[in-house]
C-alpha cells in the first residue's frame, strides 16, 4: 500500500505530475481559491493550474498566498494571482473580487477551502470561539458565494465547491465547531444549489477524509492520537470494551419452561 507523504511545515509543487484528466480540461478557466496559499487549497491551485487555469489565492496572509503565488506559476506556467482577505469581511471579499476581475476579466470557479479548527472540549470551548469558526467556515463560505454571485455568476453561470468535512456526520470528539459549522456549509450547498441551479450556477461541498501533511490534520494530531478521535464510542463499540457474550445456549436454557 502507498505510503502518506511526510509532513512539511511548507507547500511545494509536485516534483512530478501525471494527469488525471484531460491536460487542458480547464484551459484558461478562472478559478478563485480561498485558502488556495496552503494545504488542500495549495493543491487544488496546483492541479487546475496544471490543468489550463489560471487560479487567485485569497487569505488573509499577503506573505504566504503571495510565495505560494510565486511556486503555483513557476512550477505551472500560468497565472496565480495572491490576494489578501479575511473572509469574515463582506467588504474585503467584493474588493478582492474586483481585483480579480479587473485583472482576468472574469470567473468561473470558486472554490471554498477557508477554515479554521483546533481541537477543545465543547465544556471549555467559549461562545467566541465556537463563533469564530461558525464565522470563518460557514459565514465565510456564504459571503464570497454571495458577492461572487452578485458581481459575476448571476449575469454568467458559474461554478461553486465548499470544502467541507466529515466530521458531523457521526460527530467527533473536541469537534463541535468545526463539525456544526460544516455540517451547515453542506445544507448551504443544497440551499445555494436549487436556488442558483436554474442560473447555471453549479453548487457542490467536496468532504474530503484526514489528509496527511496539512494543518488540519497537524491540529487533530497524528497516529494513534487522531485514530482515538475518529473513533467513536457510540456507534463502534471496541470489542475489549464490550461485556463477555453470553453463549446462546446458556440464555436458551434460562428461559422458564411452559
Ligand atoms: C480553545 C481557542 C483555541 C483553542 C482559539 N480559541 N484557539 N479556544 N482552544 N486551541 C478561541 C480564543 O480563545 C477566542 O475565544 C476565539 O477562539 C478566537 O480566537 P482568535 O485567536 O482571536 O481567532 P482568530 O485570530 O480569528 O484565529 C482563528 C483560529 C486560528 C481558528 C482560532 O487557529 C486560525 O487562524 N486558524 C486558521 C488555520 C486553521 O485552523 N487550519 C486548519 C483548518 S482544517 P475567546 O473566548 O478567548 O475570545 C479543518 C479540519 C477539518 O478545518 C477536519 C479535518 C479531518
Ligand atoms: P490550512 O492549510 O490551514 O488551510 C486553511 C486556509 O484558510 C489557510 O490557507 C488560511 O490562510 C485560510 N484562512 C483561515 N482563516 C481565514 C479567514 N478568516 N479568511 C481567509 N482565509 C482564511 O488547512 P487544510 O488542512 O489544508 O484545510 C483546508 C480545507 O480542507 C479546510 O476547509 C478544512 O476544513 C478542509 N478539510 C481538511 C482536512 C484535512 O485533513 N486537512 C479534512 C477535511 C476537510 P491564512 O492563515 O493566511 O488566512
Amino acid at each position: 500500500m502507498a505510503q502518506p507523504p511526510a509532513d512539511v511545515s511548507e507547500d511545494d509543487c509536485l516534483p512530478e505530475y501525471h494527469h488525471l484528466f484531460c491536460p487542458d480540461l480547464l484551459q484558461d478557466k478562472v478559478a478563485f481559491i480561498t485558502g488556495g496559499g496552503s494545504g488542500i487549497g495549495f493543491r487544488i491551485a496546483e492541479i487546475f493550474m496544471r490543468h489550463g487555469c489560471h487560479t487567485v489565492i485569497a487569505s488573509r496572509s499577503l506573505p504566504r498566498v503571495s510565495m505560494a503565488a510565486r511556486k503555483l506559476a513557476t512550477a505551472t506556467g500560468r497565472r496565480c494571482l495572491p490576494l489578501s482577505l479575511d473572509v469574515r469581511a463582506p467588504l474585503a471579499v467584493a474588493a478582492a473580487v474586483e481585483q480579480a476581475l479587473q485583472e482576468f476579466g472574469k470567473i468561473d470557479i470558486l472554490i471554498n477551502c477557508a477554515a479554521g479548527n483546533f481541537l477543545c472540549p465543547a465544556s471549555s470551548l467559549s461562545s467566541n470561539a465556537f463563533k469564530t469558526v461558525m464565522d470563518i467556515d460557514t459565514l465565510g463560505t456564504f459571503n464570497v458565494s454571495r458577492v461572487l454571485y452578485e458581481k459575476f455568476f448571476r449575469d454568467h453561470g458559474g461554478v461553486i465547491v465548499n470544502i467541507t468535512a466529515t466530521l458531523g456526520a457521526r460527530g467527533q470528539v473536541l469537534q463541535v465547531h468545526a463539525g456544526s459549522a460544516k455540517a451547515a456549509v453542506d445544507a448551504m450547498t443544497r440551499h445555494l444549489a436549487v436556488e442558483w441551479g436554474p442560473q447555471n450556477i453549479r453548487v457542490n461541498s467536496l468532504a474530503p477524509g484526514p489528509i496527511s501533511g496539512t494543518e488540519g490534520l497537524r491540529r487533530l494530531g497524528s497516529g494513534q492520537r487522531a485514530a482515538r478521535l475518529v473513533h467513536s464510542p457510540l456507534s463502534d463499540p471496541r470489542p475489549a470494551t464490550r461485556p463477555p457474550a453470553q453463549p446462546e445456549c446458556q440464555t436458551q436454557q434460562s428461559q422458564p419452561s411452559i
